[in-house]
């Protein structure tokens, strides 16, 4: 999406949308998709260019299927989110400040939970808050089918938020990948906790595999810190559909049938049942041809495992029609 907007309200890092040309129409001045510097900024002024078209990547929620944060409040966490990221890295840590966020997030998730729809963001000009947005949002949910209570809810949302804080962007860091950002990002919180605190020890482990063969220590299975194979799971689902991968991105049904497969080996096999048991075989946002040839989008699980399926403004619970899914489609 391309928005013009006047160059005295624009900032550096923002992206063109088209070439911008000199007001004569005859120079291109600078390219398409060049990211703004300060710079730039101040030239286009003196060359009298008054607005510029900034791109603007479109925040996609699948429009069939109600969204388990609604828009208002994702913005609210957005905003704060990134600003507690942005104090952390100057070293302060405002601690009520998460612990407010997350029971933002956890109100939001019990409201929903009975549903048991998972309509996440999968794309927006914040890939890095999303992401962790979306990592709390899928930890909340395994955290209350695991029963845990609302101090330990919190400290499990409180450490998804941070497990990528020092990464400026997400990684699609699933499989066989190594990297000192677990050890980065603890240190980054390291002065605040205890050595042996939950959080950060979760932030630490978050990328050990169950099977030992993960990083930084190599633990397993249950040497593992709970919130580490919770948030796996969560990262590894958002990581796998997300749109920042472009090309890449896996249908939901795919990405929990990566999570299946590897449950054992990356992941714990009784947090992954967790997981099943509340997304359904068929995740929310999944495209289905139908056994009578029409086509929709799963919106949640009905009975089981069996999904209810929207098909043009219709809510298909198919069991009860007894009705089957013929195959899965691509978006
Ligand atoms: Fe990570
Ligand atoms: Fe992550």
């Amino acid at each position: 999406m391309i928005i013009w907007k006047n160059v005295n309200k624009v900032k550096p890092g923002e992206k063109l949308g088209e070439d911008v040309y000199d007001p004569s129409g005859f120079i291109i001045l600078l390219k398409k998709g060049s990211i703004l510097k300060e710079g730039d900024i101040v030239l286009l002024k003196n060359r009298g260019v008054n607005s510029l078209p900034i791109y603007e990547e479109e925040i996609f929620i699948s429009s069939e299927v109600e969204p388990i944060i609604d828009y208002e409040n994702y913005r609210t966490l957005s905003e704060e989110l990134e600003r507690a990221f942005n104090e952390i890295k100057e070293g302060e840590i405002n601690i009520s400040a998460m612990v407010e966020q997350s029971e933002n997030i956890l109100n939001e998730v019990l409201k929903k939970i009975d549903k048991k729809i998972l309509n996440l963001l999968n794309n927006d000009s914040k890939p890095l808050i999303r992401h962790c947005i979306n990592v709390a949002v899928i930890s909340s949910i395994i955290g209350i089918n695991l029963g845990f209570d609302r101090e330990l809810l919190t400290k499990l949302v409180i450490s998804s938020f941070l497990h990528d804080l020092s990464h400026d962007k997400p990684i699609r860091d699933v499989i066989n990948y190594y990297d000192t950002h677990p050890i980065k990002s603890a240190a980054l919180i390291k002065n605040y906790f205890e050595t042996n605190n939950d959080i950060l020890l979760s932030v630490l482990h978050h990328h050990e595999r169950y099977d030992g063969k993960g990083f930084p220590r190599g633990l397993r299975e249950s040497s593992i810190p709970i919130f580490s194979r919770i948030i796996a799971v969560a990262d590894a689902y958002d990581t796998l559909i997300s749109k920042d991968f472009p090309g890449d991105a896996l249908t939901p049904y795919e990405a929990l049938k990566f999570i299946i497969i590897n449950s054992g080996k990356y992941f714990d096999p009784q947090i992954v049942s967790k997981f099943v048991h509340y997304v359904g075989i068929y995740p929310t946002g999944t495209i289905v041809e139908l056994s009578d040839g029409r086509k929709g989008v799963v919106l949640k699980v009905s009975n089981g495992v069996f999904p209810i399926v929207k098909v043009e403004n219709r809510e298909i619970d198919i069991k009860k029609e007894k009705i089957s899914i013929k195959r899965i489609l691509k978006e």
